[in-house]
C-alpha cells in the first residue's frame, strides 16, 4: 500500500506558525522545542506573523522591560488577528509561552482578550491538545505545576534546524533564589536530565551535522542527573560522555554560578579538548555588603579564589559574566567594588544590567531603592569599563591562529563567519566552502564585536580527521 508511505496530516494545507522569542537561551531552546512539537500537526515555521495561522510569543520575565514588551507585541497582533478575520475570514490563533506566562497568566488573559491560550516553560508539550481546546474555548491556562520531566518525555527526539551550532537544555530551574531574581519562581526548581536521554539528543544533533553544542541550564554546572549506572553524573562527567560523540566537537555550557563550580569541572577544562575555553560565571557585584542582600551565597574573595583557580588548570580560558547595579542599598563604595572587581578579573566580555524590581521578589520591598539617575550613571560606567576590557581582549587575538568553526555565509562575495573558541564573530573571505568545518585562521585584527581573519596555507579541519580516524 503505497498510502501509508505519506504521513499523517500532509494532505491538509500546511499550517504556518510564527515564533517570538525573548529573553535567555533556554526561550530559544524552548522555541526549537515547540515548534518540533507542532510540526507533525502539519505547521511549518514562517518569518513573520503576517501569514500565520499561529502565532506564539515566548516571553521572559527577568526585568520589568522585557515583561512589557509582550504588553505592547499583543496589541499588534490584536489588530493584526482582527484585521485577517475582516478581510479573508481567515483565524490567526495567539498563545503566549515562556516566563511571563507562567508569572502572570491570568493578567495576560484578562489585560489581552485576543489572547488565546497561556502556556507556561514546563507546559508546552501540551500544545497540539491545547490547540484542539481551544478551538472549542478561549481561556486555557496549563503550566503552574512544575513537571519538566514530563515534558522531556514527551518532546519527539528529532530536532529541525539546519545550523552546524546547537542549544541543548540539560538542567531546568533554580533552587538558589537571590533576592532580585523571579526565575526560581518561573522555571521552578532544579532538575537535571537523565545522562541517557541527553546523549540521545546530543547523538541527533550530531547526526544532522551540529559539531559544537551548549548546555544550557539556569545553572548548569549543578548538573546532577541520573547516570547509565544509576548514580547522579556531575557536569563535568556528562562533557567527557559527551565528547565521545561523533562530530561533536565543541561543548559549551551556560549559565553556571560561581558556588557550583566542581574541582572535577575546572579538572576537565585542563584536559577535555572538547570544552571550550570560555566561561560565562556571572558574580553580579563586587560588594560583599550587595552579594549577602543578594543571597548570592559567596564573597568576592571566594569568585577571585575560583577564578584563580580556574585559570591555573586552562590559561587561556576567558571570562564573561553578569552584573547589576543599582540593588536596594548599593552605596557609591559598593559601586567601586564591582569596578575594582572588573579591572582584577578582566572580563572578555559581559552583560550589565540596571536593577529592576520584580513583584514576589525580597528585593522588591527592601529599603533604599536606588533613584533611576544615580544607576544610570553607574550602568554607564560599568558599561564603559567592560567595553574597554572587550575592545582589548578582541585587539589581543590579533597575530594568533585560532580554530575557527564556520557557521554561515557573510554579507558579500565568497565571505564567511564563524566562530572562535571564545565565541568572537570571526570574518574570513573566500571561506564559504568550509561552513560546517573547523579550520585554523589566522586573527588580522580585532574589532569591538568581531575579529577579522585570514585562512592560513594548511587549512585542514583537524578535529574532524582525528575523529574520523
Ligand atoms: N542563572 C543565572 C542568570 C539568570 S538571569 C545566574 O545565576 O547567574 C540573567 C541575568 O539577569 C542575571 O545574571 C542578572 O544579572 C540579571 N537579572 C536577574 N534579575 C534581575 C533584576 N531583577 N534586575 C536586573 N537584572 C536582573
Ligand atoms: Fe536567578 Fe540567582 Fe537562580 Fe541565577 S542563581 S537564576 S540569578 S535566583
Ligand atoms: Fe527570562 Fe525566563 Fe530566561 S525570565 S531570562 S526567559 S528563564
Amino acid at each position: 500500500m503505497t498510502d501509508t508511505l505519506v504521513p499523517a496530516g500532509s494532505e491538509q494545507a500546511p499550517k504556518r506558525l510564527f515564533i517570538k522569542t525573548y529573553g535567555c537561551q533556554m526561550n530559544v531552546y524552548d522555541s526549537e522545542r515547540m515548534a518540533d512539537v507542532l510540526r507533525p500537526l502539519g505547521y511549518a515555521e514562517t518569518d513573520t506573523p503576517d501569514d500565520a495561522d499561529f502565532v506564539i510569543l515566548n516571553t521572559c520575565h527577568i526585568r520589568e522591560k522585557a515583561a512589557e514588551k509582550v504588553y505592547s507585541e499583543l496589541g499588534k497582533l490584536k489588530e493584526l488577528k482582527q484585521a485577517k478575520a475582516q478581510a479573508s475570514g481567515a483565524a490567526m490563533t495567539i498563545a503566549v509561552a515562556g516566563c511571563v506566562a507562567q508569572a502572570e497568566g491570568e493578567e495576560i488573559m484578562r489585560r489581552q482578550p485576543a489572547v488565546d491560550l497561556v502556556v507556561g516553560p514546563q507546559a508546552y508539550h501540551q500544545l497540539p491538545e491545547l490547540l484542539t481546546r481551544t478551538a472549542r474555548a478561549r481561556g486555557e491556562r496549563i503550566g503552574a505545576d512544575f513537571a519538566p520531566v514530563d515534558k522531556f518525555d514527551a518532546l519527539p527526539a528529532e530536532r529541525g534546524g539546519t545550523g552546524v551550532t546547537a542549544f541543548l537544555t540539560v538542567q531546568e530551574g533554580c533552587d538558589k533564589f537571590c533576592t532580585f531574581c523571579v526565575v526560581p519562581y518561573t522555571r521552578g526548581a532544579e532538575w537535571s536530565r537523565p545522562v541517557i536521554k541527553v546523549l540521545e539528543e546530543a547523538r541527533a544533533l550530531a547526526a544532522r551535522g551540529v559539531r559544537e553544542v551548549t548546555l544550557l541550564g539556569q545553572n548548569v554546572n549543578a548538573y546532577d542527573g541520573e547516570g547509565p549506572d544509576g548514580t547522579p553524573w556531575t557536569l563535568a562527567r556528562l562533557a567527557y560522555a559527551l565528547a565521545e560523540v561523533p562530530g561533536l566537537d565543541r561543548i559549551r555550557y551556560t549559565t553556571s554560578h560561581p558556588n557550583d563550580m566542581g574541582e572535577d569541572l575546572i579538572a576537565a577544562h585542563a584536559d577535555l579538548d572538547a570544552l571550550m575555553p570560555y566561561l560565562h560565571l556571572p558574580v553580579q557585584s563586587g560588594s560583599d555588603r550587595i552579594l549577602r542582600l543578594m543571597n548570592r551565597k559567596h564573597g568576592r574573595q571566594k569568585y577571585f579564589d575560583l577564578i584563580a583557580r580556574i585559570r591555573e588548570a586552562r590559561p587561556d580560558l576567558a571570562l564573561s559574566g553578569d552584573f547589576i547595579v543599582g540593588f536596594p542599598g548599593e552605596t557609591d563604595q559598593d559601586f567601586e567594588d564591582t569596578l575594582d572587581l572588573v579591572r582584577q578579573v578582566r572580563y572578555a566580555s559581559a552583560f550589565s544590567f540596571m536593577y529592576s524590581p520584580r513583584p514576589g521578589t525580597p528585593a522588591a520591598g527592601m529599603a533604599k531603592q536606588i533613584e533611576p539617575e544615580v544607576a544610570k550613571a553607574r550602568l554607564h560606567q560599568l558599561q564603559a569599563l567592560l567595553l574597554e576590557q572587550q575592545v582589548a581582549f578582541n585587539a589581543s587575538q590579533a597575530g594568533r591562529v585560532l580554530p575557527v568553526l564556520f557557521e554561515k555565509k557573510g554579507r558579500h562575495g565568497a565571505q564567511a563567519i564563524g566562530r572562535s573558541p571564545y565565541l568572537q564573530s570571526v570574518h574570513v573571505e573566500e571561506a564559504d566552502h568550509l561552513i560546517g568545518r573547523i579550520v585554523p585562521v589566522e586573527v588580522v585584527s580585532g574589532q569591538q564585536n568581531s575579529l577579522t581573519g585570514r585562512l592560513i596555507a594548511d587549512a585542514s579541519d583537524h578535529n574532524a580527521e582525528s575523529k574520523a580516524a
